[in-house]
């Protein structure tokens, strides 16, 4: 993430240090930044020019002490609170009193980052999406000692950027991974109830669901490993809330090596020859998989507006630039009209009686006042 966040701030005109304890992945860094320039002058998207003023504005380093002019440090290593506390203590000392300093942390919360600090006012979540080069969406994440003037700079440096702003509380997932996870979650249970298998589920999602890439065909992209270990980090986060919880199906593959592409198998066969299974069309049943997945991710959309964990602006604009999806949850539950979405979920609410399809109550409110929209 380290390489790809330089990448787009020395094309946006910063002059940057990159620091990694790893001389390995900086020598990989440099070289990847190197063929990833030369690929866009061919493609007359900069001119050679430009391409040499990018590199002339990098430093690569493995040594902290060259953060110390920098205006903004954005850290993005090893996912570990205790390694991001000595990090970030040993940066305050190196740095000017006005350098913000900021984390891409994916799950940590941002205030027990910022503890580690002299000034925890000048702590924030910076969070890219991978690769950051090419995913439009960032999360701006204040903490509860952040400045205000702090949000402010940094929203409006990324903003600079050219990259689309969301502001979120530092809550468990943030925007995007927790309003997501019923994308994954659902998918599994539907598979796991026998109610079709994963090349249906991914069919229907996408030739009926419009989504860019069927849950499983997904989860095989990002690695159940990493897949697993988010969706049960959000798990515990939210102290063990049914909503979140993780399937045995995705455990057992991770455990069994099946990672996805990356190990050769996940959910599907990627050997070379591998015979893909194909989905069963049946459009009736596509549609109620649909319906259902798209329910349950609406509710956790609302349930992000309910607790104020974002705008719903924000919050659609989160899952359109962060995940891709076909439309916005809140705009698309508007569309459906929210006594659909309620009666839906009602539904599987009183089928199943589990706590994971408890309707949302801001939902229950207004559709009892007859509110059409958010
Ligand atoms: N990979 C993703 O898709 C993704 C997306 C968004 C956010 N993030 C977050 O970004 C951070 C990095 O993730 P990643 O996937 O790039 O990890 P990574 O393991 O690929 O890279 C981390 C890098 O940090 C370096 N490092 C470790 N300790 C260091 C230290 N003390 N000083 C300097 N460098 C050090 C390592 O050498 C390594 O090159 C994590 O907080 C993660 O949650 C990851």
């Amino acid at each position: 993430m380290g390489s790809g966040i330089t990448q787009v701030a020395a094309q946006a005109g910063h002059e940057v240090v990159l620091v990694d304890l790893n001389q390995a992945v900086l020598d990989k860094a440099k070289s990847n930044l190197e063929k990833v320039l030369s690929k866009l002058v061919e493609k007359e998207k900069i001119s050679a020019a430009e391409a040499t003023q990018i590199q002339n504005r990098l430093v690569y380093s493995s040594a902290t002490a060259d953060f110390k002019e920098c205006g903004i440090i954005i850290e993005a290593i090893v996912e570990n609170i205790a390694v991001k506390h000595t990090v970030f203590k040993e940066l305050e000392a190196i740095v000017s009193d006005s350098c913000i300093l900021a984390s891409n942390t994916s799950s940590l919360p941002i205030a027990s980052i910022g503890s580690a600090l002299q000034n925890p006012s000048r702590i924030i979540g910076i969070h890219f999406f991978n690769p950051a080069p090419l995913m439009p969406l960032v999360e701006i994440i204040p903490a509860v000692q952040t400045a205000p003037a702090v949000v402010e700079q940094a929203k409006q440096l990324i903003d600079s950027w050219k990259k689309v702003t969301v502001l979120c509380k530092d809550t468990p997932g943030f925007i995007v991974n927790r309003v997501a996870r019923p994308f994954y979650g659902e998918a599994l249970r539907i598979y796991e109830e026998g109610i079709a298998d994963f090349a249906t589920i991914d069919w229907a999602l996408t030739e009926i669901g419009g989504f860019r890439m069927g849950p499983f065909t997904l989860m095989d992209y990002i690695g159940n490993d990493i897949n697993y270990t988010v969706t049960e980090s959000v798990f515990a986060a939210f102290y063990y809330d049914p909503r979140f919880k993780p399937s045995f199906t995705q455990k057992r593959h991770f455990e069994a090596g099946f990672l996805g592409r990356k190990s050769g198998r996940g959910y599907y066969n990627y050997a070379e020859g591998a015979v893909q299974p194909e989905p069963t069309k049946d459009v009736q049943l596509g549609q109620q998989i649909v319906d259902r997945v798209l329910v349950m991710l609406i509710n956790e959309a609302i349930d992000a507006l309910f607790l104020n964990i974002a705008s719903k602006q924000d919050i659609d604009l989160a899952m359109t630039k962060g995940v891709n999806y076909p439309k916005g949850l809140l705009a698309w539950a508007e569309e459906k009209t929210l006594p659909w979405v309620l009666a839906q979920l009602e539904n599987l609410f009183e089928e199943y009686g589990e706590d994971r399809y408890r309707p949302n109550p801001l939902l229950k409110r207004l559709v009892k006042q007859g509110a059409t929209q958010f």
